[in-house]
């Protein structure tokens, strides 16, 4: 997902808080960086493929500048390479965007018609150029922009600078996030948060089709007629530290080691001697749970929760095939989203699809004022903080953590024990398996099997594991592997085999037992006192309430996934290919 900064102010400072900025969002992942300031009112374009550090290779951030945009992008149309890179500029316009425009084909027929020539070959540069277009004819920058707006179809955030107004910067949104903060003498322009936290925590999130008109000292938003609006200024909650690496190496093992403080802040959020901040689901006979990837079998975790507990039945759905699925709604149903981020286009899609169905949703997510938190009926916001890391973990966990909270309230049940659970959790979050991770990161496949509730764990232990190592990593119910995956077992295959269930722990023994016969290298998570030798390394963790024992559970899988992919000098944070958040389809 590309990255947006954008300062103007009287301080000057725009090179290098433009520049802090891209750095901040670097974990969103990107393969070229760029910016366009101003200096002596001449606007410079600077633009390099790969890491921001080239960029800044060709830069004097020192530079005394009032203005400036930045992008970090993440290619959809057209390779990575310095001319597809950000800002594209056309005439007096010069702009950065995230997302993507689906009918630049027919805005770029028009455009040569009209002689335009394209550098480029990206979507961007043609709304660049389309603007300008347009420009000629309104002459008028907000009359301009107001309709782009609505002939843009897909996703947009832009930050835009027009050489016929150098005392302000724009910006307009269509389901790509933007934030416009507040600052002291300058204002800033934002994809998130993280970017402008070291000089505010104040900001404003732009709507959809509303344009801002940003300058040193003032924020205009314009609504989609065109009328000027005031919108609440916002409050980040979080602090500085919370998005930044402080004395850790990765942000991926700071915020495994945030966990137990996420588990009882998201407990805190919701109990009491009450339940407090939770939606009337009682009406509700049907959920529908829908999101992607680590949010998937976090909503496969509720499944079995709320199936189990509080007799409800429950629809796991990946978003991006449930978007398009014939679904049988009824008025008793209700559409659950969980997302991180907020910002999933295909999350965001199912969402809208609910809604123009009339059904009620909700939603868990972790980026307060994110689209879907802000589109659903209900929010239950997960209280994990800024998480950074590509590969999710503490917000996994608190996601997992309210599912748990919800079949409490489901089955009015309150007086859980779950007092000890941050000591336990903060116990595990300190345990080492480096052994371990040295003993199966040479493997070509890595299986992990389990049966019920583990099962989901197994597919969110498979996916950490993949997506930070390179590994390949499957996950199968444990009875499902001798229907033909066995055949792919051969000498010291490692197998991750979870058990957490009384009930199905003699089965699960016996799976364990067949790949053992076929070479496997075991390493059996379990909570049970088990003694016995079908295994090759045992992981105890310690056995609590069925309700939460999945928090337990989760976090070994997320410590070896890191050990592995550290002993392979993969760059945890920022994983090759992989964004933060997919905003686009
Ligand atoms: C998980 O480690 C990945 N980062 C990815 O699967 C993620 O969970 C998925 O893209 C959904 O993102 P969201 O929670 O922001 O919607």
């Amino acid at each position: 997902m590309c990255g947006i900064t954008g300062y103007i102010g009287k301080n000057n400072t725009a090179l290098k808080t433009v520049i802090d900025g891209l750095e901040s969002l670097e974990y969103r992942g990107y393969d070229s960086a760029g910016i366009a300031y101003l200096h002596n009112n001449q606007l410079n374009i600077v633009k390099e493929k790969g890491k921001i550090v080239n960029l800044k290779n060709k830069l004097d951030i020192t530079t005394l500048s009032n203005m400036a945009i930045g992008h970090t992008r993440w290619a959809t149309h057209g390779k990575p390479s310095k001319t597809n890179s950000h800002p594209h500029s056309v005439n007096k316009f010069s702009i950065v965007h995230n997302g993507i425009i689906e009918n630049y084909l027919e805005l770029k027929e028009e455009l040569l018609k009209a002689n335009y020539k394209l550098k480029s070959e990206t979507d961007t540069e043609i709304a660049c150029a389309y603007i300008d277009y347009l420009y000629k004819n309104e002459k008028n920058i907000l009359k301009t922009l107001n309709k782009a707006s609505k002939i843009f179809k897909g996703s947009y955030a832009f930050a835009i600078i027009c050489l016929d107004d150098l005392n302000h910067l724009y910006a307009l949104k269509k389901t790509s996030p933007l934030i416009i903060a507040k600052g002291k003498n300058e204002n800033y322009i934002a994809s998130d948060v993280p970017a402008i936290l070291k000089y505010t925590n104040k900001y404003v999130l732009l709507d959809d089709y509303e344009i801002a008109k940003i300058g040193n000292d003032k924020i205009e938003i314009y609504d989609s007629n065109l009328k000027l609006i005031n919108k609440k200024l916002l409050k980040f909650e979080g602090s500085l530290e919370s998005s930044m690496k402080c004395e850790y190496e990765s942000f991926m093992l700071k915020e495994i080691h945030e966990e137990s403080k996420v588990f009882i802040d998201t407990i805190n959020n919701y109990l009491d001697t009450d339940f407090k901040n939770i939606p009337n689901l009682t009406k509700y006979k049907e959920f529908h749970i829908v999101a992607c990837g680590s949010a998937y079998h976090a909503g496969l975790v509720g499944k079995y929760l709320i199936e189990n507990y509080a007799n409800i039945p429950v629809n796991v759905e990946i978003a991006s095939e449930y978007r398009y699925k014939k679904i049988f709604y009824n008025k008793k149903t209700l559409v659950i989203l969980i997302s991180q981020s907020g910002e999933t286009a295909d999350t965001l899609a199912c969402l809208r699809k609910a809604k123009e169905e009339h059904i009620d949703t909700l939603s868990i997510v972790n980026v307060v004022g994110s689209s879907i938190a802000r589109e659903s009926k209900y929010i239950m916001y997960t209280k994990a903080g800024c998480e950074i890391a590509v590969a999710t973990t503490k917000a996994y966990l608190s996601q997992i953590t309210v599912l748990a909270i919800i079949t409490m309230y489901l089955t009015k049940n309150i007086n859980l024990n779950y007092k000890n659970l941050e000591k336990l959790i903060e116990k595990e979050t300190n345990k080492d398996y480096k052994e371990i991770a040295k003993k199966i990161n040479k493997s070509k496949n890595i299986f992990f099997i389990g049966r019920g509730i583990d099962y989901a764990l197994c597919m969110e232990g498979a996916l950490k594991l993949k997506e930070i190592s390179y590994i390949n990593a499957c996950a199968y119910p444990a009875g499902e592997l001798k229907h033909g995956t066995i055949s792919l077992i051969e000498k010291d295959t490692p197998i991750i085999a979870i058990s957490t269930d009384e009930k199905l722990l003699e089965k699960t023994i016996s799976n364990i037992k067949e790949v053992k016969a076929r070479g496997a290298k075991v390493i059996f998570i379990t909570n049970s006192d088990i003694k016995s030798d079908f295994y090759d390394y045992l992981i105890k963790i310690p056995k609590t309430n069925s309700l939460f024992q999945s928090i337990l559970t989760i976090i070994p899988l997320q410590i070896i996934a890191y050990e592995v992919a550290k002993s392979l000098g993969c760059d945890i944070d920022k994983p090759r290919n992989l964004a933060k958040s997919v905003t686009v389809e």
